[in-house]
Protein backbone atom coordinates (compact mmCIF):
# COMPACT_ATOMS: atom_id res chain seq x y z
CA UNK A 1 0.00 0.00 0.00
CA UNK A 2 1.22 3.64 -1.11
CA UNK A 3 2.53 5.62 1.91
CA UNK A 4 1.11 9.29 2.39
CA UNK A 5 1.78 11.31 5.11
CA UNK A 6 -1.87 12.54 5.69
CA UNK A 7 -1.90 16.38 7.19
CA UNK A 8 -4.20 16.33 10.05
CA UNK A 9 -3.91 19.95 12.12
CA UNK A 10 -2.84 18.66 16.28
CA UNK A 11 -5.97 19.44 17.61
CA UNK A 12 -7.46 17.02 16.18
CA UNK A 13 -5.24 14.82 16.73
CA UNK A 14 -7.55 12.58 19.43
CA UNK A 15 -9.49 11.25 16.85
CA UNK A 16 -6.66 9.00 15.87
CA UNK A 17 -5.19 8.16 19.20
CA UNK A 18 -7.46 8.11 21.75
CA UNK A 19 -10.54 5.70 22.41
CA UNK A 20 -13.44 7.69 23.74
CA UNK A 21 -16.91 6.67 22.99
CA UNK A 22 -18.09 9.87 21.71
CA UNK A 23 -15.47 12.64 20.10
CA UNK A 24 -17.08 15.73 20.02
CA UNK A 25 -15.86 18.78 17.74
CA UNK A 26 -17.42 21.91 17.99
CA UNK A 27 -16.70 25.63 16.52
CA UNK A 28 -17.02 28.52 13.95
CA UNK A 29 -16.57 28.24 10.04
CA UNK A 30 -13.57 26.57 8.49
CA UNK A 31 -12.21 25.01 11.66
CA UNK A 32 -10.94 22.30 9.30
CA UNK A 33 -13.31 20.12 11.19
CA UNK A 34 -14.38 18.22 7.78
CA UNK A 35 -11.46 17.56 6.23
CA UNK A 36 -9.84 16.51 9.54
CA UNK A 37 -12.61 13.64 10.28
CA UNK A 38 -12.43 13.02 6.24
CA UNK A 39 -8.38 12.44 6.45
CA UNK A 40 -8.34 10.23 9.83
CA UNK A 41 -11.35 8.59 8.58
CA UNK A 42 -9.12 7.54 5.46
CA UNK A 43 -6.31 6.52 7.42
CA UNK A 44 -7.85 4.51 9.94
CA UNK A 45 -9.81 2.67 7.15
CA UNK A 46 -6.28 1.84 5.75
CA UNK A 47 -4.96 0.36 8.93
CA UNK A 48 -7.43 -2.10 9.71
CA UNK A 49 -11.02 -3.20 8.21
CA UNK A 50 -13.66 -0.98 9.55
CA UNK A 51 -17.65 -0.29 8.86
CA UNK A 52 -17.81 3.82 8.43
CA UNK A 53 -21.12 5.63 8.77
CA UNK A 54 -21.21 8.96 7.48
CA UNK A 55 -24.26 10.03 8.57
CA UNK A 56 -26.73 13.54 8.74
CA UNK A 57 -29.86 14.29 9.74
CA UNK A 58 -31.15 14.90 5.68
CA UNK A 59 -30.01 13.47 2.97
CA UNK A 60 -31.73 14.04 -0.02
CA UNK A 61 -28.79 12.55 -2.80
CA UNK A 62 -25.55 12.04 -1.91
CA UNK A 63 -24.79 15.53 -2.94
CA UNK A 64 -25.56 16.62 0.49
CA UNK A 65 -23.39 14.22 1.88
CA UNK A 66 -19.69 14.03 3.09
CA UNK A 67 -18.87 12.00 0.30
CA UNK A 68 -17.62 14.24 -2.37
CA UNK A 69 -14.98 15.46 0.32
CA UNK A 70 -14.14 12.06 1.32
CA UNK A 71 -13.19 11.63 -2.76
CA UNK A 72 -11.54 14.50 -2.98
CA UNK A 73 -9.27 13.74 -0.58
CA UNK A 74 -8.50 10.12 -1.98
CA UNK A 75 -7.59 11.71 -5.06
CA UNK A 76 -5.76 14.28 -3.55
CA UNK A 77 -3.68 11.55 -1.87
CA UNK A 78 -3.88 9.44 -4.58
CA UNK A 79 -5.24 6.49 -1.98
CA UNK A 80 -5.12 3.72 -4.85
CA UNK A 81 -6.11 1.63 -2.29
CA UNK A 82 -9.85 3.18 -2.27
CA UNK A 83 -12.34 2.03 -4.82
CA UNK A 84 -15.05 4.68 -4.94
CA UNK A 85 -18.60 3.67 -6.48
CA UNK A 86 -21.59 5.77 -6.87
CA UNK A 87 -22.72 5.76 -3.05
CA UNK A 88 -20.32 3.56 -1.32
CA UNK A 89 -16.77 3.96 -0.59
CA UNK A 90 -14.66 0.76 -0.30
CA UNK A 91 -10.59 -0.27 0.35
CA UNK A 92 -9.54 -3.20 -1.40
CA UNK A 93 -7.07 -4.03 0.98
CA UNK A 94 -8.72 -4.14 4.09
CA UNK A 95 -12.47 -4.00 3.17
CA UNK A 96 -13.40 -1.10 5.10
CA UNK A 97 -16.18 0.89 4.12
CA UNK A 98 -18.21 3.84 4.08
CA UNK A 99 -21.72 4.16 3.81
CA UNK A 100 -23.82 7.73 3.75
CA UNK A 101 -27.27 7.77 5.42
CA UNK A 102 -30.01 10.49 6.40
CA UNK A 103 -31.13 9.59 9.88
CA UNK A 104 -34.27 11.53 9.10
CA UNK A 105 -35.29 8.73 7.27
CA UNK A 106 -34.39 5.99 9.40
CA UNK A 107 -37.02 3.97 11.68
CA UNK A 108 -35.88 1.44 13.78
CA UNK A 109 -36.22 -1.08 10.99
CA UNK A 110 -33.91 0.12 8.56
CA UNK A 111 -31.24 1.22 10.84
CA UNK A 112 -30.24 -2.10 12.38
CA UNK A 113 -28.19 -2.24 8.81
CA UNK A 114 -25.94 0.33 11.03
CA UNK A 115 -25.24 -1.89 13.79
CA UNK A 116 -22.11 -3.80 12.73
CA UNK A 117 -20.57 0.48 12.51
CA UNK A 118 -17.43 0.64 14.13
CA UNK A 119 -16.97 4.90 13.61
CA UNK A 120 -20.21 7.02 13.39
CA UNK A 121 -19.47 10.50 12.03
CA UNK A 122 -22.62 12.93 12.68
CA UNK A 123 -22.02 15.83 10.48
CA UNK A 124 -23.71 19.20 10.36
CA UNK A 125 -24.64 17.59 14.23
CA UNK A 126 -26.85 21.00 14.58
CA UNK A 127 -29.42 19.82 12.76
CA UNK A 128 -30.00 16.26 14.59
CA UNK A 129 -33.05 15.90 16.39
CA UNK A 130 -33.45 14.29 19.53
CA UNK A 131 -35.72 11.33 17.90
CA UNK A 132 -32.32 10.66 15.94
CA UNK A 133 -30.32 10.78 18.30
CA UNK A 134 -32.60 8.42 20.11
CA UNK A 135 -32.44 5.73 17.58
CA UNK A 136 -28.76 6.19 16.65
CA UNK A 137 -27.15 5.74 20.25
CA UNK A 138 -28.24 2.32 21.05
CA UNK A 139 -27.57 1.35 17.56
CA UNK A 140 -23.91 2.27 17.55
CA UNK A 141 -23.25 -1.00 19.82
CA UNK A 142 -20.31 -2.98 18.49
CA UNK A 143 -17.60 -3.24 21.14
CA UNK A 144 -14.99 -0.30 20.96
CA UNK A 145 -17.35 1.52 18.28
CA UNK A 146 -16.97 5.37 18.11
CA UNK A 147 -19.41 8.24 17.32
CA UNK A 148 -17.90 11.19 15.89
CA UNK A 149 -19.31 14.44 15.55
CA UNK A 150 -18.93 17.66 14.23
CA UNK A 151 -21.25 20.55 14.75
CA UNK A 152 -21.65 24.64 14.23
CA UNK A 153 -23.89 25.52 17.21
CA UNK A 154 -26.66 27.46 15.86
CA UNK A 155 -29.16 28.01 19.41
CA UNK A 156 -28.52 27.69 22.87
CA UNK A 157 -30.31 24.22 23.16
CA UNK A 158 -29.04 22.65 20.23
CA UNK A 159 -30.56 19.09 21.20
CA UNK A 160 -26.96 16.84 20.06
CA UNK A 161 -25.20 19.83 22.14
CA UNK A 162 -27.45 19.11 25.15
CA UNK A 163 -27.49 15.65 24.98
CA UNK A 164 -23.86 14.85 24.33
CA UNK A 165 -21.64 18.30 24.88
CA UNK A 166 -23.37 20.13 27.82
CA UNK A 167 -22.46 18.10 30.49
CA UNK A 168 -19.80 15.47 29.40
CA UNK A 169 -19.59 12.22 30.69
CA UNK A 170 -16.10 10.23 31.37
CA UNK A 171 -16.21 8.64 27.74
CA UNK A 172 -17.02 11.82 25.70
CA UNK A 173 -14.27 14.32 24.74
CA UNK A 174 -15.45 17.36 23.72
CA UNK A 175 -13.55 19.67 21.97
CA UNK A 176 -13.54 23.56 20.37
CA UNK A 177 -12.08 24.43 17.10
CA UNK A 178 -12.16 27.47 15.04
CA UNK A 179 -10.52 28.94 12.18
CA UNK A 180 -7.19 30.14 14.11
CA UNK A 181 -7.18 26.49 14.92
CA UNK A 182 -6.75 25.36 11.41
CA UNK A 183 -3.24 25.79 9.33
CA UNK A 184 -4.57 24.73 6.57
CA UNK A 185 -7.39 28.03 6.61
CA UNK A 186 -6.94 29.81 3.37
CA UNK A 187 -5.79 33.21 3.71
CA UNK A 188 -8.87 34.75 1.93
CA UNK A 189 -11.28 33.06 4.46
CA UNK A 190 -9.26 34.05 7.38
CA UNK A 191 -9.74 37.96 6.25
CA UNK A 192 -13.65 37.70 5.92
CA UNK A 193 -13.12 36.56 9.67
CA UNK A 194 -11.20 39.21 10.72
CA UNK A 195 -13.36 42.00 8.53
CA UNK A 196 -16.63 40.23 10.41
CA UNK A 197 -15.26 40.80 13.54
CA UNK A 198 -15.10 44.42 13.46
CA UNK A 199 -17.96 45.28 11.28
CA UNK A 200 -20.45 42.85 13.12
CA UNK A 201 -18.88 41.50 16.15
CA UNK A 202 -22.01 39.32 17.11
CA UNK A 203 -21.89 37.72 13.99
CA UNK A 204 -18.43 37.01 13.85
CA UNK A 205 -18.94 35.08 17.73
CA UNK A 206 -21.92 32.94 15.55
CA UNK A 207 -20.36 32.59 12.51
CA UNK A 208 -16.41 31.94 13.29
CA UNK A 209 -16.49 31.38 16.53
CA UNK A 210 -19.39 29.07 16.44
CA UNK A 211 -21.04 30.28 19.97
CA UNK A 212 -24.78 29.86 19.53
CA UNK A 213 -26.87 32.99 18.49
CA UNK A 214 -28.30 35.12 21.18
CA UNK A 215 -32.29 34.85 20.60
CA UNK A 216 -32.88 38.24 20.72
CA UNK A 217 -35.36 39.26 18.93
CA UNK A 218 -33.09 41.25 16.21
CA UNK A 219 -33.56 38.28 13.77
CA UNK A 220 -36.86 38.37 11.44
CA UNK A 221 -36.26 34.58 10.96
CA UNK A 222 -35.27 31.80 13.54
CA UNK A 223 -32.92 28.77 12.52
CA UNK A 224 -35.56 26.67 14.42
CA UNK A 225 -38.74 28.05 12.03
CA UNK A 226 -36.21 26.80 9.15
CA UNK A 227 -35.43 23.76 11.14
CA UNK A 228 -39.09 22.29 11.24
CA UNK A 229 -39.61 23.44 7.64
CA UNK A 230 -36.40 21.33 6.36
CA UNK A 231 -38.14 18.10 8.49
CA UNK A 232 -41.62 18.12 6.42
CA UNK A 233 -42.47 16.34 4.11
CA UNK A 234 -45.49 16.98 1.86
CA UNK A 235 -47.02 15.60 -1.64
CA UNK A 236 -46.61 18.06 -4.19
CA UNK A 237 -49.45 20.58 -3.84
CA UNK A 238 -51.46 21.13 -6.74
CA UNK A 239 -50.67 25.20 -6.35
CA UNK A 240 -49.45 27.10 -9.28
CA UNK A 241 -45.89 26.73 -9.65
CA UNK A 242 -43.97 30.56 -8.88
CA UNK A 243 -39.98 30.82 -9.71
CA UNK A 244 -38.22 33.52 -8.17
CA UNK A 245 -34.68 34.43 -10.00
CA UNK A 246 -32.15 36.62 -7.81
CA UNK A 247 -29.42 37.12 -10.40
CA UNK A 248 -26.09 37.36 -9.26
CA UNK A 249 -24.60 40.86 -9.18
CA UNK A 250 -21.05 40.76 -8.73
CA UNK A 251 -18.85 37.72 -9.99
CA UNK A 252 -18.72 36.43 -6.82
CA UNK A 253 -22.73 35.98 -6.37
CA UNK A 254 -24.79 33.67 -7.83
CA UNK A 255 -27.77 33.51 -9.54
CA UNK A 256 -30.43 31.64 -7.79
CA UNK A 257 -33.29 29.95 -9.24
CA UNK A 258 -35.66 28.66 -6.58
CA UNK A 259 -39.36 26.81 -7.31
CA UNK A 260 -42.03 27.03 -5.11
CA UNK A 261 -45.93 25.40 -5.02
CA UNK A 262 -48.03 27.10 -2.49
CA UNK A 263 -46.98 25.59 0.99
CA UNK A 264 -43.92 23.82 -0.89
CA UNK A 265 -40.03 24.93 -1.47
CA UNK A 266 -39.14 22.08 -3.21
CA UNK A 267 -36.32 23.25 -5.58
CA UNK A 268 -33.46 25.35 -5.75
CA UNK A 269 -30.59 25.65 -8.32
CA UNK A 270 -27.66 28.13 -8.38
CA UNK A 271 -25.29 28.69 -10.88
CA UNK A 272 -21.91 30.90 -10.94
CA UNK A 273 -20.37 33.02 -13.36
CA UNK A 274 -23.33 33.12 -16.01
CA UNK A 275 -23.41 36.09 -18.11
CA UNK A 276 -27.20 38.11 -18.47
CA UNK A 277 -27.71 35.92 -21.76
CA UNK A 278 -26.86 32.73 -20.21
CA UNK A 279 -29.18 33.81 -17.15
CA UNK A 280 -31.73 34.46 -19.78
CA UNK A 281 -31.26 31.06 -21.25
CA UNK A 282 -31.21 29.23 -18.16
CA UNK A 283 -34.81 30.67 -17.16
CA UNK A 284 -36.30 30.08 -20.43
CA UNK A 285 -35.26 26.64 -20.22
CA UNK A 286 -36.93 26.22 -16.75
CA UNK A 287 -39.76 28.46 -17.76
CA UNK A 288 -39.88 25.50 -20.84
CA UNK A 289 -39.64 22.54 -19.16
CA UNK A 290 -41.87 23.62 -15.76
CA UNK A 291 -43.96 25.84 -17.25
CA UNK A 292 -44.37 28.07 -13.92
CA UNK A 293 -47.23 30.12 -13.49
CA UNK A 294 -45.00 33.26 -12.63
CA UNK A 295 -41.36 33.74 -12.60
CA UNK A 296 -40.25 36.28 -10.34
CA UNK A 297 -37.22 38.40 -11.80
CA UNK A 298 -34.68 41.13 -9.52
CA UNK A 299 -34.02 43.74 -11.87
CA UNK A 300 -31.55 45.68 -9.58
CA UNK A 301 -28.26 46.01 -11.06
CA UNK A 302 -27.76 43.29 -13.81
CA UNK A 303 -31.27 41.37 -13.69
CA UNK A 304 -32.90 44.37 -15.32
CA UNK A 305 -31.15 42.90 -18.96
CA UNK A 306 -32.34 39.26 -17.97
CA UNK A 307 -35.77 40.55 -17.43
CA UNK A 308 -35.61 42.64 -21.09
CA UNK A 309 -34.20 39.44 -22.58
CA UNK A 310 -37.10 37.42 -21.54
CA UNK A 311 -39.66 40.18 -22.17
CA UNK A 312 -38.11 40.02 -26.03
CA UNK A 313 -38.64 36.53 -26.35
CA UNK A 314 -42.46 36.88 -25.60
CA UNK A 315 -42.40 35.82 -22.10
CA UNK A 316 -43.57 38.83 -20.50
CA UNK A 317 -46.80 36.94 -19.68
CA UNK A 318 -45.03 34.69 -16.99
CA UNK A 319 -41.79 36.93 -16.28
CA UNK A 320 -42.32 39.53 -13.75
CA UNK A 321 -39.75 42.45 -12.80
CA UNK A 322 -39.81 43.19 -9.25
CA UNK A 323 -37.29 45.69 -7.68
CA UNK A 324 -35.85 45.18 -4.45
CA UNK A 325 -35.57 49.29 -3.76
CA UNK A 326 -39.20 49.45 -4.89
CA UNK A 327 -42.01 51.29 -2.95
CA UNK A 328 -43.88 48.10 -1.19
CA UNK A 329 -47.54 47.20 -2.17
CA UNK A 330 -47.95 47.62 1.37
CA UNK A 331 -46.68 51.23 1.83
CA UNK A 332 -47.65 51.69 5.17
CA UNK A 333 -46.32 48.54 6.88
CA UNK A 334 -43.03 48.40 5.01
CA UNK A 335 -40.45 50.52 4.05
CA UNK A 336 -39.54 48.86 0.44
CA UNK A 337 -40.32 45.59 -1.26
CA UNK A 338 -37.48 43.23 -0.08
CA UNK A 339 -38.67 44.12 3.03
CA UNK A 340 -42.34 43.30 2.20
CA UNK A 341 -41.35 39.97 0.69
CA UNK A 342 -39.35 38.68 3.44
CA UNK A 343 -41.61 39.47 5.60
CA UNK A 344 -43.90 37.68 3.92
CA UNK A 345 -41.59 34.64 3.66
CA UNK A 346 -41.49 34.50 7.11
CA UNK A 347 -45.52 34.68 7.05
CA UNK A 348 -45.45 31.83 5.24
CA UNK A 349 -42.39 29.50 7.26
CA UNK A 350 -44.59 30.00 10.47
CA UNK A 351 -47.79 29.23 8.98
CA UNK A 352 -50.04 26.49 10.07
CA UNK A 353 -49.97 23.69 8.56
CA UNK A 354 -46.42 23.65 8.43
CA UNK A 355 -44.70 24.17 5.29
CA UNK A 356 -41.87 22.29 4.01
CA UNK A 357 -38.56 24.18 2.56
CA UNK A 358 -36.11 22.33 0.60
CA UNK A 359 -32.83 21.12 2.27
CA UNK A 360 -29.98 23.51 2.50
CA UNK A 361 -27.76 24.59 4.62
CA UNK A 362 -26.79 27.99 2.70
CA UNK A 363 -30.23 28.62 2.39
CA UNK A 364 -30.46 28.68 6.38
CA UNK A 365 -27.88 30.33 6.90
CA UNK A 366 -28.97 33.24 4.62
CA UNK A 367 -32.48 33.21 6.07
CA UNK A 368 -31.30 33.22 10.01
CA UNK A 369 -28.55 36.21 9.14
CA UNK A 370 -31.16 39.25 8.12
CA UNK A 371 -31.44 41.93 10.82
CA UNK A 372 -35.00 43.53 11.39
CA UNK A 373 -34.74 47.44 11.43
CA UNK A 374 -37.35 50.00 11.40
CA UNK A 375 -37.42 53.25 9.70
CA UNK A 376 -38.69 56.45 10.89
CA UNK A 377 -42.14 55.73 10.44
CA UNK A 378 -41.84 52.45 12.36
CA UNK A 379 -42.15 50.81 9.06
CA UNK A 380 -40.19 47.37 8.60
CA UNK A 381 -36.76 48.06 6.77
CA UNK A 382 -34.56 45.04 6.35
CA UNK A 383 -30.60 45.52 6.97
CA UNK A 384 -28.90 46.39 3.51
CA UNK A 385 -27.56 43.69 1.62
CA UNK A 386 -24.01 45.26 1.41
CA UNK A 387 -23.81 44.97 5.13
CA UNK A 388 -25.09 41.37 4.99
CA UNK A 389 -22.30 40.36 2.64
CA UNK A 390 -19.40 42.37 4.91
CA UNK A 391 -20.43 39.67 7.76
CA UNK A 392 -21.58 36.89 5.70
CA UNK A 393 -18.40 36.49 3.13
CA UNK A 394 -21.52 36.55 0.32
CA UNK A 395 -25.00 37.67 -0.21
CA UNK A 396 -28.16 35.96 0.79
CA UNK A 397 -28.73 34.75 -2.71
CA UNK A 398 -30.67 31.71 -2.30
CA UNK A 399 -32.89 33.37 0.62
CA UNK A 400 -33.53 36.35 -1.72
CA UNK A 401 -34.69 33.91 -4.65
CA UNK A 402 -36.91 31.90 -2.02
CA UNK A 403 -38.29 36.10 -1.01
CA UNK A 404 -39.03 36.70 -4.63
CA UNK A 405 -41.64 34.01 -4.58
CA UNK A 406 -43.71 35.54 -2.74
CA UNK A 407 -43.05 39.14 -4.82
CA UNK A 408 -47.68 38.61 -5.19
CA UNK A 409 -49.78 36.26 -4.44
CA UNK A 410 -50.39 34.28 -7.59
CA UNK A 411 -53.78 32.33 -7.84
CA UNK A 412 -54.50 29.25 -10.00
CA UNK A 413 -57.33 29.55 -12.59
CA UNK A 414 -58.82 27.04 -14.90
CA UNK A 415 -57.17 28.00 -17.93
CA UNK A 416 -53.70 27.16 -16.10
CA UNK A 417 -55.15 23.39 -15.54
CA UNK A 418 -56.35 22.74 -18.86
CA UNK A 419 -52.61 24.23 -19.99
CA UNK A 420 -50.84 21.73 -18.22
CA UNK A 421 -50.62 18.08 -19.73
CA UNK A 422 -52.41 15.97 -17.11
CA UNK A 423 -56.19 15.44 -16.67
CA UNK A 424 -58.01 18.42 -15.64
CA UNK A 425 -59.66 17.03 -12.33
CA UNK A 426 -62.79 18.91 -10.45
CA UNK A 427 -61.08 18.36 -6.97
CA UNK A 428 -58.16 20.72 -8.54
CA UNK A 429 -60.38 23.36 -10.16
CA UNK A 430 -62.32 23.41 -6.39
CA UNK A 431 -58.73 23.86 -4.85
CA UNK A 432 -57.29 26.65 -7.16
CA UNK A 433 -60.41 28.60 -6.38
CA UNK A 434 -60.57 27.68 -2.86
CA UNK A 435 -56.75 27.98 -1.63
CA UNK A 436 -57.74 27.44 2.29
CA UNK A 437 -54.65 25.66 2.29
CA UNK A 438 -52.44 27.96 0.90
CA UNK A 439 -52.58 31.52 1.61
CA UNK A 440 -49.49 32.08 -0.28
N1 LIG B 1 -5.75 19.02 5.83
C1 LIG B 1 -6.02 20.08 5.07
N2 LIG B 1 -5.32 20.31 3.95
C2 LIG B 1 -5.59 21.36 3.17
N3 LIG B 1 -6.52 22.28 3.43
C3 LIG B 1 -7.27 22.12 4.51
C4 LIG B 1 -7.06 21.02 5.40
N4 LIG B 1 -7.93 21.13 6.41
C5 LIG B 1 -8.67 22.25 6.16
N5 LIG B 1 -8.28 22.85 5.03
C6 LIG B 1 -8.79 24.12 4.48
O1 LIG B 1 -9.58 24.76 5.48
C7 LIG B 1 -10.92 24.97 5.01
C8 LIG B 1 -11.91 24.76 6.13
O2 LIG B 1 -11.88 23.41 6.54
P1 LIG B 1 -13.24 22.60 6.82
O3 LIG B 1 -12.82 21.22 7.14
O4 LIG B 1 -14.19 22.78 5.71
O5 LIG B 1 -13.74 23.38 8.12
P2 LIG B 1 -15.11 23.20 8.95
O6 LIG B 1 -15.66 21.86 8.61
O7 LIG B 1 -14.66 23.31 10.37
O8 LIG B 1 -15.97 24.34 8.54
C9 LIG B 1 -11.10 24.03 3.85
O9 LIG B 1 -11.99 24.54 2.90
C10 LIG B 1 -9.70 23.92 3.29
O10 LIG B 1 -9.46 24.98 2.39
MG1 LIG C 1 -17.57 21.46 7.78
Amino acid sequence: MKQVEVQIPKIFAPLLTSDYRNKFFYGGRAGGKSYAFADSLLLLGRQKRLFIACLREIQNSMKDSVYKLLCDRISFYGLDDYAVSDSKIENKITGSRFVFKGLRNQDSQKIKSLEGVDIAWIEEAQAITRKSWEILEPTIRKDGSQIWISMNREEENDPLWVLVAANPDARTLVVKVNYYDNPFCPEEIRLQAEKCKVSSPEDYEHIWLGEPRRQGNTKLISATDVRRAFQQQLPMPSSPLIIGVDVARFGDDKTVFCFRRGRSCFRIESFSGLDVVEVANQATFFIRENQPKRMFVDIGGVGAGVYDILKDRGLGEVVKAVNFGERALLSERYANRRAEMWDNLHDWLISEPQVALFYDEDLLTDLCCVNKKYDRRGRLLLEEKDEIKKRLGRSPDKADALALTFAERVFDNLALQMYRPKQLLWEDVFNSYNQGDDKW
